[in-house]
């Protein structure tokens, strides 16, 4: 257990009845809004003509950056940052998930630079050192860039999409309004699940020693999601699987759960390959990846079984005292993958949403690149590993 420093300064607002102070919220920040979401959604659902009357309702001038995709491009990046030069923004609004409050992010950080905003990826020792402020409205219970100082941006030109964080990035205040992710697709709810779990798992798999405290506090929010999603699936309106989840997504990635460790992600650089290459959905991609990926560790180093065992007695509830630790860590995997396809509906293999092994090599060297040619993490990864777990999830 090392030492660390926890410290968010996120102001959230919490519950539906809360989200009448995101006017004052931005106004406190600046006169002029650049007001940023994505395909449409929040026309759709009405949330658009909500915060635009408590933006009209404090005077505030509003600019609009729309179509941030999913898996947001550099392009809207660039877009934002232009609109921000232009009409002399003061405060960036990110109402949407986690691509459109990512594509925000690095809006605000580029309206305070003359850079391109590309060099703070392919160079992520360029510091970023100021950003506009920002406040984000979250539609979509998944990433937890609403409370997190990171976002990822894709670049398809050079087939890549890398994740970068700055202090400077983390959201002022951000609105937390379950009842705005009631419209949610059940299959952007499934993925957005997964995404949670994996976040948490990310941290929770590791070789280091853990404070139990933070290891009950992860167990807890794996249970949370296993108990919820599948309710926000099959009523999307109902409030405490919806409150539940959202609040879930926060606190998988806020840094809370790392407890001063040094481990390094894994799932997350070996999906990202994916997503940049295919463009595909992040969480479907993970939902694929980690059960391949825990079995790949349990299989490299013997060690590991321990704390897969301990998952499984603790979420999964895989108690039967006559199962070895091996068994036990296995039927706990074996759980989380028929979590993912039987309750949440999701793909299991790479074949079925349309991904070959023809860049498989180029996929898992660019994936350990990334970490300086091994991902460290609840094993080492080498390219050739990440290779065999592609292989596993065909
Ligand atoms: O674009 P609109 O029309 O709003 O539709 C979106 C989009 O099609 C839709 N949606 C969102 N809220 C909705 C809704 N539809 C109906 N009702 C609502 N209330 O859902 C679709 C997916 O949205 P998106 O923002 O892409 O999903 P998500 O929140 O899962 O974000 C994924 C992105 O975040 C990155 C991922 O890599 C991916 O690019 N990540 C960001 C992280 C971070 N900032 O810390 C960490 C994560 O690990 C992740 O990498
Ligand atoms: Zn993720």
């Amino acid at each position: 257990m090392n030492g660390f420093v926890y410290s968010v300064p996120t102001t959230v607002y919490f519950g539906s009845d809360e989200f009448r102070h995101l006017g004052e919220e931005v106004a406190g920040l600046g006169r002029t809004v650049l007001l940023c979401y994505g395909g449409g959604s929040i026309k759709r659902t009405g949330l658009y003509d909500r915060v635009m009357g408590q933006l009209a309702e404090q005077g505030l001038q509003v600019v609009e950056l729309s179509g941030i995709e999913p898996n947001p491009r550099i392009g809207s990046v660039r877009e934002g940052v232009r609109l921000c030069k232009e009409h002399d923004v003061d405060v960036v609004l990110a109402v949407g998930g986690g691509s459109t409050i990512d594509c925000a992010k690095f809006v605000c950080a580029g309206a305070r630079s003359d850079r391109d905003p590309w060099d703070w990826f392919a160079d992520k020792t360029i510091p970023i050192t100021d950003a506009l402020p920002l406040v984000t409205v979250l539609t979509l219970a998944a990433t937890g860039s609403e409370m997190d100082d990171t976002g990822v941006i894709s670049n398809p030109e050079l087939q890549e999409k890398q994740g970068r964080g700055a202090r400077v990035l983390l959201p002022k205040a951000s609105f937390l309004d379950p009842e705005n992710s009631y419209s949610v697709p059940p299959s952007q709810t499934a993925a957005g699940s997964a995404d949670i779990i994996a976040h948490t798992l990310e941290v929770y798999l590791t070789t280091e020693d853990d404070l139990f405290f933070l290891d009950t506090f992860m167990e807890g929010l794996l249970r949370t999601v296993v108990r919820f999603a599948p309710v926000a699936m099959r009523d999307p309106t109902n409030y405490e699987a919806r409150a539940n989840l959202m609040w879930a997504s926060s606190w998988a990635i806020n840094g809370f759960a790392d407890g001063g460790k040094r481990h390094g992600w894994s799932a997350h650089p070996m999906e990202h390959e994916l997503s940049a290459f295919y463009d595909i959905t992040h969480g479907l991609g993970l939902a694929i990846l980690l059960p391949r990926w825990m079995r790949h560790c349990l299989d490299k180093d013997p060690a590991t079984a321990g704390k897969l065992a301990q998952l499984a007695e603790q979420v999964f509830g895989v108690t039967d005292p006559a199962l070895t630790e091996r068994e036990k860590a296995e039927a706990g995997i074996d759980a989380l993958a028929a979590f993912f396809t039987d309750e949440l509906g999701l793909a299991s293999t790479l074949g079925e949403i349309g991904i070959g092994d023809e860049h498989f090599e180029r996929m898992a060297k660019k994936a350990c690149d990334g970490k300086g040619g091994t991902i460290h993490g609840f094993v080492d990864l080498e390219p050739a590993d990440v290779v065999a777990i592609f292989e596993a999830c065909q």
